[in-house]
């Protein structure tokens, strides 16, 4: 965990200069001797600059605050989470399905698509599944400034509490992205920053027997599973395979003996 607010573009930026500098001096000789030292820092400056960077894009790394992602039980617990709606008619596709065999589940709507659907809200709550803030405009986060951030944020627990009557305490940012600011600034929220352990890029409609069968080689108790009930702001492309999907996955785990919970009854699991 860092405890800077430099941006990780900053500090990508950094790099890049301290790289090329290196690598000037090793160019001119200037710090060539005993050992090639300005090419070493060049090389050393690029390795930091893909691990800064893949900490902030892979679901499950701490280095710029706690996310959680899975949680480590012996228990054959799952939490499903679908993300990017409310987006008719598929999120209400996927509540029936939800429905049809009392499972609960964790969305992560986004404020634009709220403000639209509040009845969907509604529905989502009434029948029991819990809600989670997934920014207004489905920006990237690490493309604004802490303010922006903020706004994003606030702006969706108000469509959120105006439509249910109270705003969530669980946040994923869009593709999953954060720095130090990003967390710093949920933390302010006291907004819990959730991940996920289990992804089948069902964003890319590839089948649902291709969604379903990924999903289900990497389910293990505790597992944190990815789904898209919307697609982003656009709205463009159909969800009805992550539908198929949701109810061949619930079938299946449910045969293998596994229990569905919440994000929040799955958080508490963790035996650490
Ligand atoms: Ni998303």
């Amino acid at each position: 965990m860092v405890d800077t607010n430099m941006r990780l573009i900053s500090m990508l930026g950094l790099l890049t200069i301290i790289v090329i500098i290196s690598l000037l001096f090793d160019y001119l000789r200037i710090l060539k001797r005993p050992v090639r030292l300005g090419l070493g820092v060049a090389v050393l400056g690029i390795v930091v600059g893909f691990i800064l960077t893949l900490n902030a894009v892979l679901p499950a790394n701490h280095f710029y605050g706690p996310v959680f992602s899975e949680s480590r039980t012996s228990q054959k617990l799952v939490a499903l989470t679908f993300d990017d709606g409310p987006y008719p008619p598929y999120t209400g596709q996927v509540l029936d399905v939800l429905k049809e065999r009392n499972i609960p589940a964790t969305f992560f709507v986004i404020g634009q698509n709220a403000a639209k659907y509040p009845e969907l809200l509604r529905r989502i709550v009434a029948e029991g599944h819990q809600l989670g803030n997934h920014t207004y405009n489905h920006v990237d986060l690490l493309k604004l400034d802490r303010q922006g951030i903020i706004a994003e944020i606030e702006k969706t627990n108000q469509v959120i509490a105006a439509a249910v009557g109270y705003p969530p305490h669980v946040m994923r940012p869009p593709h999953g992205f954060r720095d130090a600011v990003v967390m710093d600034a949920m933390a302010e929220k006291k907004l819990k920053v959730i991940e996920w352990s289990v992804a089948s890029r069902d964003w890319v409609n590839p089948g649902a027997e291709v969604i379903a069968e990924r999903t289900l080689g990497k389910v293990q108790n505790g597992s944190v599973i990815l789904l898209h009930d919307g697609d982003g702001i656009a709205a463009a492309l159909p969800r009805e395979q992550t539908v198929a999907a949701t109810r061949i996955i619930i079938d299946k785990l449910l045969a293998q003996g596994y229990t569905f919970v919440t994000v929040d009854e799955i958080r508490k699991m963790s035996e650490e």
